[in-house]
């Protein structure tokens, strides 16, 4: 059986925000790229997508369809809500939730965010690899992509790819 990483795979600002505070992400699409800046080389790879539920909240306010149909999908809240045709809620302990599917068989999994989903993840070491790409936009404020509060984590640079005026770092963590 494979091992299944846990990817968190998420752009943000050169200092270090995913957001602004209220959820923008114009800085982010305003940069030029360079074709789909490898996401769908990368969504080849994983089979499963975890999404906190602000994060969930707003692909369901900016997309006309949910994005991640083809993928085993999952939306982290401590709210009861109703799965969806498309999502899969989970209202438990989302370590042991975490640890119970990297122990299926199965393809990467991409941590989409936000900020206080990948938070938990750090606390809990539970993050394989990171795959950051940030952008050349200083947004002064925001949501961060590392809140302060979880332990010193180590992670062994593996590659670089630039898209035009995008950088992604590529770290996988060192165990
Ligand atoms: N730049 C990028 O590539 C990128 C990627 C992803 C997201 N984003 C942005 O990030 C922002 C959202 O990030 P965020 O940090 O504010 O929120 P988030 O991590 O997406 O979601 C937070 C929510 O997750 C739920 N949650 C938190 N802890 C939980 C736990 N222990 N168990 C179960 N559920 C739990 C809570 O939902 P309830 O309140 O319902 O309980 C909480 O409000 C949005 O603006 C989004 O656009 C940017």
């Amino acid at each position: 059986m494979n091992k299944r990483n846990v990817i968190v795979y998420i752009a943000m600002s050169l200092d270090g925000y995913i957001a602004t505070k209220d959820d923008n992400l114009d800085w982010l699409f305003a940069v030029e790229g360079e074709g789909d800046n490898g996401i769908s080389d990368f969504y080849h790879t994983v089979d499963t997508v975890l999404l906190g539920k602000r994060t969930y909240d707003w692909i369901m306010d900016q997309e006309e369809n949910f994005p991640y149909k083809d993928r085993e999908c999952y939306v982290f809240t401590k709210s009861h809500m109703q799965d969806t045709e498309d999502v899969t809620i989970v209202n438990g302990d989302l370590i042991a939730f975490t640890n119970e599917l990297k122990a299926k068989d199965g393809r990467d999994i991409w941590l989409v965010g936000g900020g206080e989903i990948i938070h938990h993840f750090l606390k809990a070491d539970l993050v394989d690899q990171l795959r950051i790409t940030i952008a050349p936009t200083l947004i002064g404020d925001g949501i961060p992509l590392f809140k302060p509060g979880y332990p010193q984590l180590e992670f062994e640079l593996t590659g670089t790819k630039q898209f035009n005026q995008f950088i992604e770092l590529q770290y996988v963590r060192k165990k």
